[in-house]
């Protein structure tokens, strides 16, 4: 019997695709750029399972051109890139990688966060520069972190995880009523204020939403006026939470400190775009969940949830449960 064939839209870390390699056929895009649609088409049509990360889109064109396909694995907690109400349609499995990336990707928001508040890249540029001449009590003056107010928007895994950090930090954390999380707030000190009461006092906000349709552009133009001036936005969600014309005109007026991006909108960011040239503002690859150890984990959680459904059962992390009775 012919094993069902599977394809890896990448190279990935750790032992997740030899894993894969024991009991099904697997094909692995060799490139180190996301496959082109073309070539996704492809291979998407002649496979059962398909192994995604957050560049690859899974939408109805795609899946037309898939009818052996049952499964959909995403590499990441995020799964905006798969149109998952067509899979189920179509009982096509789906799965994501969630809880095994929460501490990396908080340790990273926490290190955009230091870094733009203490300008820890212009500091490194200054010294490199040759302009590091003498101590100089005036040089390079940032805001603090211990003590200041932590506004955290969206208080999913994440969104706790930072605010367990903040602690450690003396500071004060709010998050905002629209979730239903009022023990995970409560139990992490953290106060429930409508958003715009976050908006208005937080030295930091930091977002930790999925990107749907309710949270696109959620940070606009009016929400970033209700910022204090002194503020900093911090982003490693998705990029499109934040409106990223709204946040170029806010940081070239000085109406917001600083941000810091781990995501944007489009990704990569093209060369060119206003947003490279605006002032304070420190922007990542998409890297929150980049240790070494989480993306191996991630790579092996996504390998599980496409052998099982592959396998007929439930995938351990399976964002679409409806399909084996809920
Ligand atoms: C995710 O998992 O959704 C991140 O954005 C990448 O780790």
């Amino acid at each position: 019997m012919s094993r069902p064939r599977v394809f890896v839209a990448r190279k990935l870390p750790g032992p997740a695709v030899e894993r894969l390699a024991q009991t099904l056929e697997v094909a692995v895009w060799p490139g180190p750029l996301p496959p082109p649609r073309e070539a996704l088409l492809k291979e998407a049509a002649q496979s059962e399972g398909l192994l995604t990360l957050l560049t690859d889109r899974v939408d109805v064109a795609l899946l037309d051109a898939a009818p052996r396909l049952r499964a959909v694995s995403n590499m990441a907690v995020g799964y905006d890139n798969i149109d998952v109400q067509a899979c189920t349609a179509r009982r096509i499995a789906v799965g994501n990688t969630p809880g095994v990336l929460t501490e990396t990707t908080a340790d990273f928001t926490f290190a955009l966060l230091l870094a733009a508040a203490r300008r820890v890249v212009e500091a490194d540029a200054w010294v490199r520069a040759g302009r590091w001449r003498t101590w100089d009590p005036s040089l390079l003056l940032g805001q603090d972190v211990f003590g200041a107010t932590l506004g955290i928007i969206g208080f999913g895994l994440i969104g706790q995880a930072v605010a367990k950090r903040a602690r450690g930090f003396g500071m004060r954390v709010l998050t905002t009523t629209r979730g239903d999380r009022t023990q995970e707030a409560a139990a992490l000190g953290a106060e429930q204020v409508p958003l715009s009461q976050l908006l208005a006092q937080s030295d930091f906000v930091s977002l930790h939403v999925p990107l749907g349709e309710q949270t696109h552009h959620l940070i606009s133009g009016t929400e970033l006026a209700r910022m204090k001036r002194t503020a900093f936005l911090i982003n490693t969600s998705r990029g499109p939470v934040v409106d990223p014309a709204a946040l170029n005109e806010a940081l070239r007026a000085g109406t917001l400190r600083g941000a810091a991006l781990d995501v944007t909108d489009p990704e990569p960011i093209p060369p060119g775009d206003p947003l490279l040239e605006a002032p304070n503002l420190l922007i990542a690859p998409h890297i929150g969940s980049a240790s070494e150890a989480t993306r191996s984990r991630m790579a092996q959680m996504a390998a599980d949830n496409l052998l099982a459904a592959l396998n007929g059962q439930r995938p351990p992390h399976c964002v679409n449960p409806e399909l084996y009775g809920g």
